[in-house]
């Protein structure tokens, strides 16, 4: 698909009209939206919020969502997605690592279907913690999903993402992140088999960390998000519209779809982002700093400094410090690390953590280069030396990380990953 039209900035008042003079000037909600439209606000934080903080979208549509959704909702069974640390199951305190899951081809799957939870922490009803999904699929969604249980951030691994929102359509591939506010309606469309890794955020609304002594540029920078441009369905057809609530999925048959949304404003929009426009920070002399200066988006909990959820990356970049051992160091953190690899290798496991592969360290689980890395980095001539064609990403969440059923007994779990140091013997020279 050709670049789509987009508005740049996050967190930023947008606006955008697919037909001229349909968006109010002036007013939010006048007596009469022109052409006939329905004036409805989505709101993504209470309305006394901190205005840094605060989000909502105004938009201007052709029916107001309670026509579509307000009709009787039925349970929609899921056997795999899973919602907060009360559906998880009884997780040891091992270093944790999954092959890449197959993408199935037996039958059509869209993204809905696709989803298995493989992590659960925290509380949806409590607006805290996180879901950690794969969802493999091969088929476009004829339906659209509107999750009341949190945002959804997309991190695409095989295969690109065309994704249509009550606010215009997204395009995203490998490489790429798109991140969709709590309760606005989307659909998925694929052009084949599909892998994305899906951070379902309960917490707080991603966004841009604070910058601190870094100063006013590097990292991710705002105007690198991309936000649709309005656009609606011309002749709104008869649609199955998918409700997430309160941990179920239920179903219900609209007469029309939901994107008929002609004009909005706001800022409570979906964006995508280019990772390759990540400006990334590290050591010029020696050591390296904590992983945190990797972060992308942080979802703060409410104790400061503590994050629900970090989106960090590791992508290409060069490495120059003198007298350094330059890989992650050996490490029991208190926060717990989900990590997935959309291409490459991964410094610290240069074999076995694959690309569509994942892994997670919970609290205080200890780990670290494997035995192969320790040995390379540690006689490695330390000359400048770029870490190209790579994308590493971690979810960390202060909150400790259930496994699902699914991934812990669904086959993909690699149990020879603790043996990856098993050779890092006592070196001690008495
Ligand atoms: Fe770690």
């Amino acid at each position: 698909m050709s670049e789509l039209p987009y508005l740049s900035g996050f967190g930023n008042q947008l606006a955008s009209e697919a037909v001229p003079g349909t968006l109010p000037v002036g007013r939010n909600s006048p007596q009469q939206v022109a052409r006939g439209l329905y004036a409805e606000l989505l709101s993504g934080s209470a309305f006394t919020a901190p205005r840094a903080e605060n989000r909502r979208t105004w938009m201007y549509r052709r029916q107001p969502s309670v026509v579509v959704g307000g009709t009787a909702y039925e349970p929609l069974p899921h056997a795999t997605w899973k919602t907060g640390a009360a559906m998880g199951v009884e997780t040891p305190p091992n270093p944790l690592r999954w092959h890449p899951l197959p993408i199935p081809a037996d039958q059509p799957r869209d993204f809905i279907d696709g989803v298995r939870t493989i992590a659960v922490n925290g509380d949806a009803d409590a607006h805290s913690g996180i879901a950690v999904h794969l969802v493999l699929c091969n088929t476009s969604m004829q339906r659209a999903l509107v999750n009341a249980d949190g945002e959804m951030l997309i991190v695409p691994q095989q295969g690109a993402l065309t994704i249509q929102t009550e606010l215009g359509w997204l395009h995203v591939r490998p490489g790429d992140i798109a991140l969709l506010p709590r309760g606005m309606a989307f659909r998925v469309e694929v052009d084949g088999p599909t892998r994305a890794y899906v951070c379902e955020n309960h917490g707080a609304p991603f966004r841009l960390p604070e910058l601190g002594p870094i100063g006013s540029n590097g990292l991710a920078n705002p105007r690198d998000f991309l936000a649709p441009v309005a656009a609606f369905d011309a002749e709104p057809q008869p649609m199955e519209v998918v409700r997430k609530f309160g941990g179920s999925l239920w179903r219900t048959q609209v007469p029309a779809s939901p994107f008929d949304v002609v004009a909005w404003h706001g800022n409570l929009v979906p964006v995508k982002y280019d990772t390759a426009h990540f400006m990334v920070i590290g050591s010029i002399s020696f050591d390296h700093p904590d992983p945190s200066i990797f972060t992308v988006l942080t979802s703060p909990s409410d104790t400061p400094g503590v994050a629900n959820c970090d989106f960090v990356i590791f992508p290409p970049r060069w490495l120059v410090m003198e007298d350094t051992f330059r890989p992650p160091w050996y490490h029991r953190n208190v926060m717990s690390e989900f990590m997935g690899l959309v291409h490459g290798q991964y410094d610290a496991k240069p074999e076995g953590f694959k690309p569509g592969g994942m892994s997670l360290h919970n609290a205080m689980v200890p780990h670290g280069p494997d035995a192969e890395a320790f040995d390379k980095a540690s006689n490695a001539a330390l000359a400048p030396h770029k870490l190209d064609a790579t994308l590493a990403f971690m979810f960390e969440s202060r909150w400790r990380f259930k496994c699902t059923e699914f991934a812990l007994r669904g086959g993909a779990l690699d149990a020879t990953y603790p043996a990856c140091w098993s050779t890092l013997g006592d070196r001690f020279e008495a």
